[in-house]
């Protein structure tokens, strides 16, 4: 009797056993509630307030081999230099941009940039007169005055927008001399990455990020790079070794989506290499140009509302080109790190940064050029750019500066995994409209900095994009309010 129940009692334990191992195969072969599409700043940050929200099986597809998106370092000559974000822009406002609560929890190093002694710091054929130079820029100051005023007493449902340039005919006050056009440049398209004649005035002025977190900018000028928040996020919901790498089995790096199958009953996700994965709801945070591509087919297609909102966005272009020289031949002080090329044509290498003040004996300039520039470099060998740059260095500062070295010239545009750089708001795009990218369909949700509700095209606007949208999709998990109110009458 005591045998047969010793008997009984291993044939029991050994029966648990197996089933143990079984449920536990069966757990980690689970179907994930939650597939996100991207391992940026908004897909890492939705992931990560899911899985605060006890949301803990989904999975992450990233179609590069590194997570970050748009936020990534690059090594150039010695030094890890930022090629994508750069700033957090907003800081010492009434608000705390959540940016720089982060960075200041990592200790990144950060540079407030000074902008104020740039009438002493415009280059035409040589350097110009800085009075020259102040009365163009308090110019253009009491216009951009003038048009934040206007713009609040336009109609809030969007029919009056106008643009910025608009704006400018109406004041009189187009730009047309070569300083003009690079002091217009350095206020419009060095923030937007387009110009004037493209950008909204009522969603620009005055801006929600400078308004409510401030108008300062602060570079991040640290080693381990402004992709280290990212991280800093990622780790904290994904298992990761002792040198930081995460090894967590639920994000899948090298998995660019192609197609994602949606219905009421749920989600099938194709990868170009084949595999398909399932799950209750998707959530996309790919960037608008991405969603404007024809790289991830929906099926059914999306419908008309959501795929015009998507299509009248812009997706701008902001190219940050680095160049390695012998030695600096530029003023290198205080007060220079930042100076204007000004030239008939406009947008033509305009605005300048060295980095003597962050890193000393760097002998690095970095050059910014954006929209048709930024597209037309990214298609010309990176030596016609390194020629064109030595060019305009020798009328600004003389025909004896040494040659440059190296040159590193990033390609948003041309990349199929974001075609651009940040989204930017254009003239007669209303806040109904908008609001129509970040609605979800069914069980397809959209998350990204071009879903942010105030701060399109920013870091701190796709991290709380990616707050915002994970409580949607929390709200429809969990308590089972799925509707969200959205107009979709376009
Ligand atoms: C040059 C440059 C300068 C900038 N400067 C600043 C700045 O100074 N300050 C600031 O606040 N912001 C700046 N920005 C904007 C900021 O970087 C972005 O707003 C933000 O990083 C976007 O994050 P995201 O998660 O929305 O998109 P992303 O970072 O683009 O993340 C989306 C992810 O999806 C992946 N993906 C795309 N397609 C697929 C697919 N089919 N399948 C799977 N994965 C896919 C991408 O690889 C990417 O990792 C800059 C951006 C650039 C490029
Ligand atoms: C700059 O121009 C003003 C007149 O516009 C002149 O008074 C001044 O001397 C000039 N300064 C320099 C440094 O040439
Ligand atoms: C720049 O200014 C800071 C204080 O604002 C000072 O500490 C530093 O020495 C100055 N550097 C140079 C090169 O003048
Ligand atoms: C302003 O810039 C000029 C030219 O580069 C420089 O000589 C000067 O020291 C700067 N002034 C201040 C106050 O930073």
């Amino acid at each position: 009797m005591a045998v047969l129940k010793m008997l009984h009692g291993a044939v029991l334990t050994l029966l648990l056993f197996v089933l143990d191992i079984y449920s536990v195969s069966a757990r980690s072969e689970q179907q994930p509630a939650v597939i996100i599409i991207g391992a940026g700043m908004s897909g890492i940050s939705a992931a990560k307030t899911l899985s605060d929200s006890g949301i803990k099986n989904i999975l992450i597809l990233e179609a590069t081999n590194r997570i970050g998106g748009r936020i990534h370092k690059k090594n150039f000559a010695g030094l890890n230099v930022e090629i994508g974000a750069n700033w957090v822009e907003g800081v010492n406002g009434q608000e705390v941009n959540p940016i720089w609560t982060l960075a200041n929890k990592l200790k990144l190093r950060t540079f407030r940039s000074d902008f104020s002694n740039l009438s002493s710091n415009v280059y035409e054929n040589g350097l110009l007169n800085s009075s020259t130079a102040q009365s163009v820029l308090d110019d253009a100051d009491k216009v951009a005055e003038a048009a934040s005023e206007f713009s609040k007493s336009l109609s809030p449902s969007g029919q009056d927008d106008i643009s910025v340039l608009t704006f400018q005919r109406l004041s009189q006050s187009v730009p047309s001399t070569a300083v003009e056009m690079a002091v217009d440049y350095f206020n419009h398209d060095y923030e937007f990455a387009e110009p004037p004649r493209v950008t909204s005035l009522q969603n620009t002025e005055p801006l929600p990020t400078f308004a409510n977190y401030g108008e300062d900018v602060y570079a991040v000028v640290d080693q381990r790079g402004y992709e280290s928040t990212v991280y800093h996020l990622a780790c904290q919901f994904l298992a990761s070794d002792s040198n930081g790498n995460i090894i967590d089995p639920r994000l899948k790096l090298n998995k660019a989506v192609n197609k994602i199958e949606y219905s009421d009953k749920g989600v099938t996700v194709s990868t170009e290499d084949g595999s398909t994965y399932k799950s209750d709801y998707v959530m996309v945070s790919a960037s608008v140009g991405v969603l404007q591509s024809d790289l991830i087919k929906f099926k059914p297609d999306l419908p008309s509302w959501k795929i015009l909102a998507i299509y009248q966005f812009d997706m701008a272009v902001y190219t940050n080109i680095f160049i390695k020289f012998p030695y600096k031949f530029w003023p290198s002080g205080n007060g220079t790190e930042f100076f204007l090329y000004a030239n008939e044509r406009r947008g033509y290498y305009p605005v300048w940064r060295h980095f003597e003040l962050v890193y000393p004996g760097s002998n690095l300039l970095l050059a910014t050029v954006t929209d048709e520039e930024s597209r037309r470099i990214e298609q010309q060998p990176d030596s016609e750019t390194k020629a064109e740059i030595m060019e305009v260095l020798r009328s600004m500062f003389g025909k004896n500066i040494p040659e440059a070295t190296d040159i590193l010239v990033p390609k948003w545009w041309s990349n199929r995994f974001y075609k651009g750089t940040f989204s930017n708001w254009p003239i007669g795009v209303s806040r109904a409209e908008y609001d129509q990218i970040r609605a979800p369909v069914g069980r397809v949700y959209f998350t990204g900095e071009h879903t942010s509700q105030h701060y399109n095209g920013y870091v701190h606007g796709a991290y709380l994009s990616g707050v915002d949208s994970a409580f949607m999709l929390i709200s429809c998990i969990k308590y089972g309010s799925c509707d969200v109110q959205i107009d979709t009458k376009a």
